[in-house]
């Protein structure tokens, strides 16, 4: 889609914007509105009669972002469990749905009950393992960018030189296993592999479907315009929209949850979940996060198998290493952990092992009551 077709479809927040005076803030206002609509918006099957919302697929999981992220990730959404691969013939991700006339890649069933690791039912043939994620707030995340690497990097210990049992490495700031660097690419990734709509940074318009998967090819060919489906453009709006969610406010002075913030340290929660990052704006972020990748045990690892790093390469994440989940606004979640096994703060505390097992001890060995006191603040949060 050009940009001139996405100021088109976007002029009607533009009347709205004009009553502000024109400056930098109302543009951002502007910018933001757009790229709300972007964001809600549901892609169609190409060739449609409005050009600037075609592109959907060949194969899709969902057609728009509030599909997976309702109220940018406040809701929940039965779609919001992706399934990633990595398989010479189905690619990077296993789709659910293919647009008319291209059989789906598989059917499959994503078996989900709480209390235990999610499976598919009737995987693909030959499939070698899967990861599969749920998809995760965003309110907020725009921030993790201008996180100072340099703090981040004196938080990394990846071959545990203090002897603590835990380590943690620098990946990316994005996804549950910190795959993706930046803002930008993250959204093209989820615009390629989620909807199949080609973007300056995934620019391939037939979405995940690899060369041999002849018919989606044949068909993304048949219907593409020159131009990529989603303009640089889109991709601003997208960022402006995530940028301009309010960050969670911790609910503050609370004097009854300052035992459970004590407990919150000295069970070592802390030494992943860190209170406050330091940011290039200057006002730290209260994520609650190191975001930095730690191994947190068999019991929450993935089954994808990763093809080997090469020579010098940093090491993507292994089966059972993850970001460290931010707990800002934790409260407000219906699922937790990656792929949303737990659905109670509790629960997810117990899954914690690998380098967090210490820590998940000092929890299980403490007085009910002061469990209680832990989980009090981390509501607050
Ligand atoms: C099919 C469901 C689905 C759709 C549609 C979808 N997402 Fe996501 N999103 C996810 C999942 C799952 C993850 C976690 C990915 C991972 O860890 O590999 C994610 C991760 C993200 C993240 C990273 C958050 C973090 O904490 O690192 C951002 C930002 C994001 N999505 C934005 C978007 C935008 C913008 C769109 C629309 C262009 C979109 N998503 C469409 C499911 C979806
Ligand atoms: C070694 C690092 C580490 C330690 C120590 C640790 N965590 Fe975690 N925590 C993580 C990682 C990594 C995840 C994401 C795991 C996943 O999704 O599979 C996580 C996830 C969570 C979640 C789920 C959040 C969500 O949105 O899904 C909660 C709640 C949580 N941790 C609380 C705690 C508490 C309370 C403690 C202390 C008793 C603690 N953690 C100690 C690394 C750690």
């Amino acid at each position: 889609m050009s940009a001139s077709k996405v100021r088109t479809a976007c002029r009607r927040f533009a009347s709205a914007a004009l009553l502000l005076a024109d400056t930098a803030a109302a543009q951002s206002t502007l910018d933001a509105a757009a790229g709300q609509a972007l964001f809600e918006k549901n892609w169609v099957t190409p060739p449609a009669s409005t050009r600037a919302s075609d592109g959907l697929g060949p194969y899709y999981d969902a057609r728009s972002c509030a599909g997976c992220h309702p109220r940018a990730g406040q809701g929940a959404a039965p779609e919001a469990l992706t399934i990633v691969i990595d398989d010479a013939v189905l690619g990077a991700q296993l789709q659910r749905h293919a647009v008319a006339g291209l059989p789906v890649e598989a059917r499959v069933e994503v078996v989900s009950v709480p209390g235990q690791t999610p499976w598919l039912r009737a995987p693909a043939a030959g499939l070698q393992g899967y990861s599969l994620r749920l998809a995760p707030p965003l309110v907020g995340v725009a921030a993790f960018e201008q996180v100072v690497t340099a703090y981040l990097q004196s938080l990394a210990d990846p071959l545990d030189a203090n002897r603590d049992g835990v380590s943690g490495r620098l990946g990316g700031r994005y996804g549950w296993k910190a795959e993706v660097p930046g803002l930008r690419q993250q959204i093209g990734k989820a615009l390629s592999l989620d909807i199949g709509i080609g973007s300056p940074e995934y620019p391939a318009v037939a979405g995940d479907c690899t060369p041999r998967q002849s018919a989606c090819v044949g068909l993304a060919e048949a219907s593409a315009e020159a131009d990529v489906e989603a303009s640089s453009l889109v991709l601003d709006l997208l960022v402006a929209y995530l940028a301009s969610l309010p960050l969670p406010v911790p609910a503050r002075p609370a004097a009854e949850s300052l035992p459970g913030a004590w407990l919150f340290g000295d069970f070592g929660c802390t030494a992943c979940h860190v209170p406050s990052l330091p940011t290039a704006a200057g006002r730290p972020l209260e994520a609650y996060s190191d975001l930095l990748l730690h191994d947190l045990g068999p019991g929450l690892a993935d089954s994808l198998l990763r093809p080997p790093a090469a020579p010098g390469a940093v090491a993507e994440a292994s089966p059972a290493e993850w970001r460290t989940a931010p707990l800002w606004g934790v409260a407000s979640r219906s699922r937790l952990l990656h792929d949303g096994r737990a659905t109670t703060l509790d629960a997810a505390i117990r899954w914690h092992d690998g380098e967090a097992s210490g820590s998940r001890r000092h929890y299980e060995q403490a007085e009910e009551a002061a469990r209680e006191l832990l989980l009090g603040f981390l509501r607050s949060l």
